[in-house]
């Protein structure tokens, strides 16, 4: 079929969105109508050549939700109709990884993704005869997708679009790790440094376990303003500062719980640092530039810190993304205030342009 689609056909420069073919889905894999998707800092990251792993050309986009359109052979989860999120991280439910329930990490289809396929090997979108690849194994900057039926969450039907789409990558990744890789304590206090969507999405979380205290460290005041809007208790501007102002704020004692959502390793370690003795938790979920190191002192690791990570949020998509997504409908968790603009797929390059300038957390694109 034909389809229009925002095409990455060479790194630093705009998306090309144009009229593009894509296959029907073959065995394991489903077709979906996008309805809305955002613009996430892993698109523009790529679009600007700086991720080593990049390729095109590719359609991009990877915050998406929408309905299935059709099914391929051997699909049994899924049936034409139901409302999906899109996943980068898939969920098989039958590899090791899968079945020791200890992570999100699915193996199944990784390799065939990392390169730009669909786990056969094989692209189901071309231009003119030409593969184009599938960025993430989502590309859902585009009116229709193919995808695996591992890497598609089940939501419930009455959900918005526009907001839900959040949940298939930043905001799930900020709200998952407070729930629960971290699994923010009641009444303790915490620490998140960096106020984009991921570090807003930790405040999120953290509010919904009971947090006391939600102390948020960003340099950007516009931020620092959107995080006591999401519940953040105090905030400071940090800088080569965060940690101790943390400290500071805490007795001298740091946080019981920091997350990290900015991707520099120099805030990663303050993240650590601030920290409480004993039990401080610190959650990375930034990513950090091919590497680029983390350095710790030891010494705070044998006065009992932990320091954990999570792709993700540490979210397993197909089994979690739906809670996340009964909870918005139930009124417990707020996804509303992330959507600053609402563009055409034709604006996606503003999209990119918005972020540049960090004007507001999220763009939705919607169809
Ligand atoms: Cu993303």
């Amino acid at each position: 079929m034909k389809i229009r689609a925002a095409v990455l056909e060479q790194f630093g420069k705009p998306l090309v969105v144009q009229e593009v073919d894509l296959a029907g889905p073959k065995s394991g894999e489903v077709l979906v109508k996008i309805e809305a998707c955002g613009v996430c800092h892993t698109d523009l990251y790529t679009a600007s050549g700086a991720d080593p792993s990049g390729y095109c050309d590719c359609v991009l986009g990877h915050e998406g939700a929408g309905v299935v359109a059709e099914i391929g052979e051997g699909v049994t989860s899924l049936a034409v109709g139901d409302h999906v999120v899109t996943l980068f991280s898939p969920e098989c439910g039958q590899c090791v990884n899968c079945k020791s329930g200890k992570t999100n990490i699915c193996t199944a289809i990784r390799e065939q993704q990392g390169r730009g396929y669909l786990p056969d090997g094989t692209a189901r979108l071309s231009k003119n005869g030409k593969e184009l690849r599938h960025f993430m194994g989502t590309s859902t900057f585009a009116e229709y997708t193919v995808m695996p039926e591992i890497a598609l969450a089940k939501v419930d039907r009455e959900a918005p679009m526009d907001k839900i789409c959040l949940l298939a990558c930043g905001a799930t990744t900020g709200i998952a790790a407070a729930l629960w890789k971290a699994d923010v304590e009641r009444g303790s206090t915490v620490a998140v440094f960096g106020a984009g969507m991921v570090g807003l999405g930790a405040v999120v979380g953290a509010k919904m376990k009971g947090a006391e205290r939600i102390i948020v460290v960003d340099p950007s005041a516009k931020r620092r303003e959107l995080a006591l809007q999401f519940g953040a208790t105090e905030v400071f501007a940090g800088g080569s500062n965060g940690a101790a102002e943390v400290i500071e704020a805490t007795a001298g004692l740091g946080a019981d719980y920091t997350f990290e959502a900015t991707g520099r390793v120099d805030v990663m370690g303050q993240a650590v640092e601030a920290a409480r003795l004993g039990w401080g938790k610190c959650t990375i979920l930034g990513v950090a530039g091919r590497g680029e190191k983390l350095e710790i002192i030891p010494r705070f690791l044998i006065t009992g810190r932990t320091v954990l990570g999570g792709s993700f949020g540490g979210a397993k998509g197909r089994t979690q993304v739906p809670l996340l997504v009964d909870m918005y409908m139930r009124g417990e968790l707020e996804l509303d205030g992330f959507v600053s603009h609402y563009l055409t797929l034709d604006e996606v390059n503003r999209g990119f342009d918005l972020m540049h300038k960090q004007d507001g957390i999220r763009s939705v694109i919607t169809f």
